[in-house]
């Protein structure tokens, strides 16, 4: 019997994507599941064939050039690949596979529970609550802003972008979108198509990135483009930390100009920038998008089919380049 594929496990994974990995390869796993640093990492690497990573792993250029010869493959747990350079990945011969699809659901939940976070004020409602000095309630104690009828800006319609517009009309709202290229009328269905992503702002009472991380999304929302927000909006981001500019959003939510803020992702995370954490008016959350236990196990399972297609020599499922 050939021998079993060494594979690099950097975090522990859920219970059915840990037995599988048992099954077929000669597993490397993370028995502290903390974050390995760039020399824990290119250690447990030696002699490896492929690595099983995550997105708080960074795989830059020089991290890849100075990775053993024998690693063939890097699968992401995850849909964004922005931690990996995929161009050095592809010089060095690597092949890096991520898990689009399956977090489809679980991420647009979260992006509809930031939603209604930041419009019904739960930061303020939670302390109150669990400060104990909810004592006496009046009729116009945190009054918040109702997603039905208003306009709810989808800024990068894909998958995720799409999900959470159809949970949004299910809540009344009116979707517009913004997108390199527009969508069939089948896909599209009644929502309103921006080319330019100024007149998309212009609209947006309520806006939800779901762009991926790229250099054209760098700072998406600036001073500038927050200027063009109506009054009072409410902005969501449940893809990437780097398409806000922080100080801009916090300078915006405590002038009002923005109401509040529903935040999953943070540039820099985990450490976050401090002052979203001294504002009532934002509701965080730790990057739970994918975190169910049905999805994640169903990344770690497209990750597996991945690297079991690479080393049985048939096309890999997922590819990102
Ligand atoms: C992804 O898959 O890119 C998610 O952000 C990870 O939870």
């Amino acid at each position: 019997m050939p021998e079993k594929p060494i594979l690099v496990v950097t975090r522990r994974l859920p219970a059915a994507v840990e037995a599988r990995i048992k099954l077929h390869y000669e597993a490397r796993f993370n028995t502290s599941d903390r974050l390995y640093t760039r020399d824990e990492l290119l250690a447990e690497s030696k002699r490896a064939d492929a690595l099983l990573i995550t997105p708080q792993d960074r795989m830059d250029a020089s991290l890849l050039s100075r990775l053993p010869e024998s690693v063939q493959m890097v699968a992401t747990l995850s849909v964004g690949f922005d931690h990996i350079d995929v161009k050095a990945a592809e010089a060095r011969g690597i092949a890096v596979t991520n898990t689009p699809g399956v977090l489809t659901d679980a991420t647009a939940d979260i992006a509809m529970l930031l939603l209604l976070g930041a419009s019904r004020r739960a930061t303020e409602g939670q302390a109150l609550v669990r400060g104990d000095t909810w004592n006496d309630p009046r009729p116009t104690d945190l009054l918040g802003w109702q997603l039905t009828g208003k306009i709810l800006g989808v800024y990068g319609m894909g998958r995720i972008g799409q999900a959470v517009a159809e949970r949004a009309r299910a809540f009344g709202m009116k979707i517009h979108y913004c997108k390199l290229h527009r969508l069939t009328p089948e896909v599209e269905k009644d929502a309103v198509f921006h080319a330019d992503a100024s007149e998309l702002l212009a609209v947006s009472s309520f806006l939800t990135l779901h762009a991926p991380a790229t250099a054209e999304t760098d700072r998406f929302l600036n001073a500038k483009t927050i200027e063009l927000l109506p009054k009072g909006a409410i902005v969501v981001n449940a893809a990437r930390g780097s398409l806000v500019d922080d100080e801009a959003l916090i300078a915006a939510l405590r002038s009002g100009h923005i109401a509040a803020a529903g935040l999953d992702v943070y540039e820099g995370e985990p450490h976050i920038h401090p002052g979203y954490r001294t504002l009532p008016n934002t509701f965080l959350l730790p990057h739970l998008g994918s975190a169910t236990i049905e999805t994640r196990t169903k990344m770690g399972m497209i990750a597996l089919d991945n690297l079991d297609a690479h080393f049985a020599g048939r096309p890999l499922l997922t590819p990102v380049l």
